[in-house]
């Protein structure tokens, strides 16, 4: 798999699962054969798409729409595209991105009940048929992960979230894994820090080592 979109690797999971910390062991361990690694995350990205990203998640008292919700995060993510993604691998760059679309299925179809057939539309719209080469699911109870979301920092948009949605989550993400099993790689993030690094650097070194064996 040589294509554009092989060096595009995307990080997945509910709250508090610790993507941020295996994304930074990723691009360590790609930096370290020299290549140009970009690491981002969305909502947000750019300036514009960070901007958005602010909006989403600012608790309000006025009620979100599910759909306002997703254009709006497909108004960040085609920024985030256009003005960083596409022009960073065209360079020969590797992206890491914390949470892509797999996000707005599990978020917005799953947690939200909104209709896939919709966002299918908007992800063809953007993306032309493009996927991540590899997908990361860090998965763990949504108690442990809410635990560990609510020690961090007060409680966004989404935090303050019922328990139920991120279970409806949590269940979205896993369907989703199973139903691509080749790009979406599931991983035990309740293990302990140390082994969750292990599995994750295991599956980018297997993916790499396959991309450079299907180069030759
Ligand atoms: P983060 O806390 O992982 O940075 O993500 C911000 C929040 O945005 C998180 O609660 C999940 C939510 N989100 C969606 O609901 N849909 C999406 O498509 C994305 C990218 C994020």
């Amino acid at each position: 798999m040589t294509d554009l979109m092989s060096r595009f690797i995307t990080l997945e999971g509910g709250e508090g699962v610790g993507k941020s910390t295996q994304i930074a062991a990723i691009a360590d361990f790609l930096r370290a054969t020299g290549d140009e690694v970009v690491v981002t995350r969305e909502p947000g990205g750019t300036a514009y798409a960070e901007a958005l990203r602010s909006l989403l998640l600012t608790p309000r008292e006025e009620i979100v729409t599910p759909s306002a919700e997703l254009l709006t995060l497909f108004a960040a993510r085609a920024q985030h595209w256009h003005a960083l993604i596409l022009p960073a691998l065209k360079r020969g760059a590797w992206v890491l991105s914390d949470r892509f679309v797999d996000a707005t299925y599990a978020y917005q179809g799953a947690g939200r009940g909104l209709p896939v057939a919709d966002i299918a539309v908007l992800e063809r719209w953007l993306l032309q048929g493009r996927q991540p080469g590899l997908t990361l699911l860090l998965d763990m109870p949504v108690a442990e992960g809410m635990a560990r979301a609510r020690a961090r920092a007060a409680l966004d948009r989404f935090e303050q979230e019922h328990v139920d949605f991120f279970e409806r989550v949590r269940v979205g993400y896993l369907a989703r894994a199973e139903a691509d099993s080749q790009r979406i790689r599931c991983i035990n993030a309740a293990q302990p820090l140390l082994a969750v690094q292990t599995d994750v650097l295991a599956i980018v070194r297997a993916y790499c080592a396959e991309m450079t064996g299907s180069a030759t």
